[in-house]
């Protein structure tokens, strides 16, 4: 019972006599969705309620009612902000604070409590969680600032494609004409590094754009083995051996089949390049069931393909498997890393997953699980 009162009615000091309207104002403040801080003039906590307990990370405690609001409260933000309440003329409506220890942020308001001659005897906040609603705010501005990053990154890879054709063509035609075999190694030279340029750029204009599907009927085991002779032009391929296991009722999936050669042309450049001329990949590829949410068993269960490509190469360390899926991540010293990256945007657009699990020292294995028919059944 906030002792403000007590003042006016000394008879409805204790709890259990309370008058009902009492009783009814003491509901609703624990029922509120927002936290309610109040205090007394004197700093003492007269009132906090459980959602301002889950906010500040605390746990209830009816001792705390009576106590110094310093010695229940410990971020230094929200100490601040609620000793400012009695010294700021203005007291903020509607202000944000972030409680860096909780990872938190509220929005608060602040006002001041007037007894009937307009003395202020207490203080009280108003806040509501804003972490997730920041948090989406964050993710909002991150995909503004990737979309206008990809336009421009669109803009400057068509600008260097041309140039990089003209160095081609010229280094070529200069090659012809020249007949030292030092200006031939040299302009061999300059001749694969604008190739290597021009990979690159086509890589992250690829990865820019956004994924727009052909969607037909697609046999997956046609796919795959055009993306082993598409590897092999990516990059060698050496004496590393290929196995492919198709299962033989394997469905047709809805997909696009241009979009889904690169999947696994990049899976496999990745496994040729990681194993170094000597080595083995297979490719298994059978059917399983997606199962959007464990609670709904049964409900949401959506065929679907899966196909693994693995090797016996060096593997990933385990602290880069989180990383190897970001663009531009590469740890080859000629590499784009791109290549997961757009493999991942084009599972996404197939609403498909991708895993990868990998022992150091013995392989990699990536896991691409692909609904047969799509958008059918498919809870998103
Ligand atoms: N099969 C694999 N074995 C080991 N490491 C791999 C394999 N596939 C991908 N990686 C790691 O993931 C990184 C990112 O791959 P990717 O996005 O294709 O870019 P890039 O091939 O240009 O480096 C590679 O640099 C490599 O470290
Ligand atoms: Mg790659």
């Amino acid at each position: 019972m906030p002792k403000v009162m007590n003042r006016r009615r000394p008879a409805a000091a204790s709890r259990t006599s309370a008058p009902p309207e009492d009783r009814f104002f003491r509901h609703i403040v624990r029922s509120m969705r927002n936290g309610v801080l109040a205090l007394h003039r004197d700093g003492r906590l007269a009132l906090m309620n459980n959602e301002a307990y889950r906010i500040f990370g605390l746990t209830p405690r009816a001792e705390d009612v009576g106590r110094h609001f310093s010695e229940v409260l410990k971020d230094p933000s929200v100490l601040r902000v609620v000793s400012s309440a009695f010294e700021l003329s203005h007291l903020p409506n509607r202000a944000e604070l972030r409680l860096k220890e909780l990872n938190r942020v509220i929005g608060y308001t602040l006002s001041q409590v007037k007894d009937d001659a307009g003395t202020a005897i207490g203080a009280v906040m108003f806040f509501k969680d804003l972490t997730q609603v920041e948090q989406l705010e964050e993710r909002e501005r991150l995909r503004d600032r990737l979309a206008s990053l990809g336009e421009m990154a669109a803009g400057i890879a068509h600008e260097l494609k041309n140039p990089l054709a003209g160095i081609e063509v010229m280094a070529g035609l200069l090659r012809r004409q020249v007949s030292s075999a030092d200006a031939q190694s040299l302009l061999a030279d300059i001749l694969s590094e604008a190739k290597l340029a021009n990979a690159i750029v086509v890589e992250m204009l690829e990865f820019v754009r956004p994924v727009r599907l052909q969607v037909e009927r697609t046999r997956l085991a046609d796919v795959i083995q055009q993306s082993v002779t598409m590897a092999e032009s990516k990059a060698s391929r050496g004496d590393v051996n290929v196995t492919l296991d198709v299962q033989a009722t394997l469905p047709d999936i809805e997909g696009d089949q241009h979009q889904l050669c690169q999947v696994f042309t990049n899976l496999m450049a990745n496994a040729f390049e990681a194993l170094d001329g000597k080595g083995r990949i297979t490719i298994t590829a059978g059917t399983s069931a997606i199962q959007e949410d464990p609670a709904l068993a049964g409900l949401t269960q959506t065929p679907a393909v899966v196909v693994d490509v693995a090797d016996n190469g060096p593997g990933v360390p385990p602290e880069l498997t989180d990383r190897i899926f970001n663009p531009f991540f590469t740890t080859k010293p000629q590499g784009s890393g791109l290549g997961l990256a757009i493999v991942r945007k084009i599972v996404d657009a197939h609403d498909g997953r991708i895993d990868v699990s990998s022992v150091a020292g013995s392989g990699t294995r990536f896991r691409v699980t692909l609904p047969v028919s799509s958008g059918v059944g498919w809870f998103k």
